[in-house]
């Protein structure tokens, strides 16, 4: 198992099932992957058959400071690969629990694209219900094992907006991948 680069502060965990099929996630990620100081990890390139090397993954989240998730958002979750990687890595006395604290300090850093609107994530929009009460489960993940929880990057409407909106929305995201980067790597001198 190797992802893309070593020895950098955010770990990009990706995760889209079809990305052959995907227009936000392939030029989103294609930003992430050059963006300085982040190790781009592809989780359904590496476990096409969901068999998750649980060690390898936990020595991954302990070189990096930042940990972030992207992904299209499926079912108001995540796809399943990443919940998978979710349940099997962050154990319990490695995340959180007695002597679970080897996450504590990090960041946690969630970005993802809906097809929904901005307009259907409100109280009286089709979805009911906000995209930040949607991520809660997320966020409260984080809490539980210490992290800190980074304000979310979210693409809506994703398979409505064209082309230069998406790559404007990609340079806008590396921009804040590297932003993420130089603090903690400021932080850790
Ligand atoms: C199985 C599945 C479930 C989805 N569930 C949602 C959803 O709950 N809310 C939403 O806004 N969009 C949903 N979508 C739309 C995707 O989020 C959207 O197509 C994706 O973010 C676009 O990114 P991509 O071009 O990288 O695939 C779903 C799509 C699929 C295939």
């Amino acid at each position: 198992m190797e992802a893309e680069r070593r020895d950098t502060s955010v770990l990009l965990v990706f995760a889209h099932p079809a990305l052959e099929r995907s227009r936000a996630n392939a030029v989103l990620a294609d930003a992430a992957r050059k963006a300085v100081g982040v190790t781009f990890h592809d989780l359904y390139e590496v476990y096409p058959d969901f068999v998750i090397d649980v060690e390898a993954e936990q020595a991954l989240l302990l070189a990096h400071q930042v940990i972030a998730l992207q992904f299209p958002f499926y079912w108001y979750s995540t796809p399943a690969l990443l919940k998978e990687w979710l349940d099997l890595v962050w154990l319990h006395g490695f995340a959180y629990g007695k002597g679970g604290d080897r996450l504590k300090g990090k960041q946690l850093f969630v970005a993802c694209t809906t097809g929904g609107p901005a307009q259907a994530y409100h109280q009286r929009g089709a979805n009911r219900f906000t995209m930040e009460e949607f991520l809660r489960p997320l966020e409260q993940t984080a809490a539980l094992c210490g992290m800190t929880w980074e304000n979310p990057y979210v693409v809506h409407g994703a398979r409505l907006k064209d082309d230069d909106h998406i790559r404007r929305e990609a340079e806008g995201y590396r921009a804040r991948l590297e932003g993420l980067a130089a603090a903690a790597r400021e932080t850790a001198r």
